[in-house]
């Protein structure tokens, strides 16, 4: 991303003003060249550490054909948590075995999905989970791969509903009421259709520290080293979760991938010895902010402005909550500019709202830039990840059109959705 002479903003080496005119706002645009390099900072990363090591790209942050092609070429695998996300991956290419399936909760189909597909990984969350997992496998006569998924405790510090591993929280198994050995001994005596490869953690998302995966490492170590003191089981698989963060303004700082990378190999080497293992875990992650979160820009036009003196200078933006609910939810802080004229210096605060019908569809609520005049296009930066992928259709708009950019050349990877395709699932009984 850049800035042209003309002082327009640049992505991927496509004119931002122009892809709106030629794709239409809203518009998710996507930097190809930053997904990949983002990749090849865990590939590389990986060549340093003593152990085997994996990512898998958690394809919630956003999931499509093209982008999950473009990370499996990068060596990626792929984090599912539904039918819907493993048939993405699956349709564009991505083998069932570089596969992992989440959930606390997996219906049937979903898990037959997965055995038929031999996906690699099952991330077990739960004793239903694993009940049914078993006697899917068993009938089918297939082994399936797992990894248990723990609640050690840990209190990452973000967002309470982005936190994933405290004690009181959906998912996994605790490490304290003895949930999780009850769940190991249920998982080796299937051995015929299950093969328990180890441990998995996610202590949250949007985290800038290092210090929580090195507690979820000593955590996993130790678990390790009870269930081999206790089954005779060592088990060769850690899998810290996701979570690395990215700056949506100039105040985040995020540590770089390659930091986190190393940091967490050397927690694992240092748990590892600490707990008696002679052995080094095979290391998994599970990125999916860092991997399209800041390649991931949205252009809105400017449509509305409504100046309440003494109040708020309110401009509406032609998208809003429907593209990106994550204001609402989280309170999520963003940094807009606007498209034809980056580098104008700030004049006032402004109130960035959407066009949806209620109060709360605000997409930056005290933006401090320079003021954004109709139909001029402003873009909200590093909106690739968890956008798109929890988009509604409230007020019946139309999801943004998404544009994939490289080398100057924009291509189409998700299209706006026409006002028939509006209506497509919708059906008229006939008596009505
Ligand atoms: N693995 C598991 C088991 C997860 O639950 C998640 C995210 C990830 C990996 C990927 O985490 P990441 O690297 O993207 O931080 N909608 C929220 C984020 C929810 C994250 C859910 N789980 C947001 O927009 O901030």
């Amino acid at each position: 991303m850049g800035v042209a002479d003309n002082g327009h903003l640049m992505i991927g080496g496509c004119d931002a003003v122009e892809l709106a005119k030629t794709y239409g706002t809203p518009l998710y645009v996507m930097d190809e060249a930053r997904i990949r390099s983002n990749c090849r900072q865990f590939q590389l990363a990986f060549k340093e550490l003593p152990m085997p090591a994996r990512a898998y790209y958690a394809s919630k942050a956003q999931s499509n054909l093209a982008i999950a092609r473009l990370v499996y070429t990068e060596g990626m695998y792929m984090d599912c948590v539904s039918a819907g996300e493993m048939y993405t991956a699956l349709q564009a290419g991505v083998p069932g075995q570089r596969l992992a399936l989440h959930g606390n909760l997996k219906t049937r189909d979903e898990l037959m999905m997965a055995l038929e597909n031999d996906v690699g990984q099952i991330i077990v969350d739960g004793f239903d989970d694993l009940t049914l997992l078993i006697e899917l496998a068993r009938a089918a006569g297939k082994k399936a791969s797992i990894l248990l998924r723990l609640r050690p405790g840990i209190d990452a510090h973000t967002h309470q509903s982005i936190q994933t591993a405290t004690l009181d929280c959906k998912f996994g198994f605790s490490l304290y009421d003895g949930a999780a050995m009850k769940a190991v001994r249920m998982a080796l005596e299937a051995q015929d259709c299950i093969e328990l490869m180890g441990l998995h953690c996610h202590i949250g998302s949007q985290i800038f520290e290092t210090q929580p995966y090195a507690l979820a490492a000593d955590s996993m170590c130790e678990f390790i080293a009870q269930i081999g003191r206790d089954t005779g089981t060592w088990l060769k698989t850690i899998n810290l979760g996701g979570g690395f963060g990215v700056a949506y303004t100039p105040q985040d700082d995020p540590l770089p991938i390659a930091y986190m990378v190393r940091c967490a190999g050397e927690a694992v080497v240092q748990a590892a010895s600490k707990h008696g293992l002679d052995y080094l875990p095979q290391i998994e992650f599970e990125p999916g902010r860092c991997i399209v979160g800041d390649a991931g820009v949205t252009l809105y036009t400017v449509g509305a402005d409504k100046d309440v003196p003494g109040v708020r200078h309110y401009v509406a933006l032609d998208g809003g909550m429907a593209d990106n609910p994550r204001v609402a939810l989280y309170g999520s802080v963003y940094t807009p500019l606007i498209a034809n004229r980056v580098r104008d210096a700030a004049d006032g605060h402004y109130a960035l709202v959407g066009r949806c019908c209620e109060s709360g569809d605000v997409l930056v609520k005290d933006a401090c830039m320079p003021a954004p005049k109709v139909g001029e296009v402003v873009a909200l930066m590093t909106t690739g990840a968890y956008h798109a992928s929890m988009a509604s259709q409230y007020n019946r708009l139309a999801n943004p059109a998404a544009v994939l950019v490289k080398d100057g050349k924009a291509r189409l990877i998700s299209k706006r959705p026409t006002l028939d395709d509006i209506i497509a699932y919708d059906r008229l009984p006939e008596d009505l």
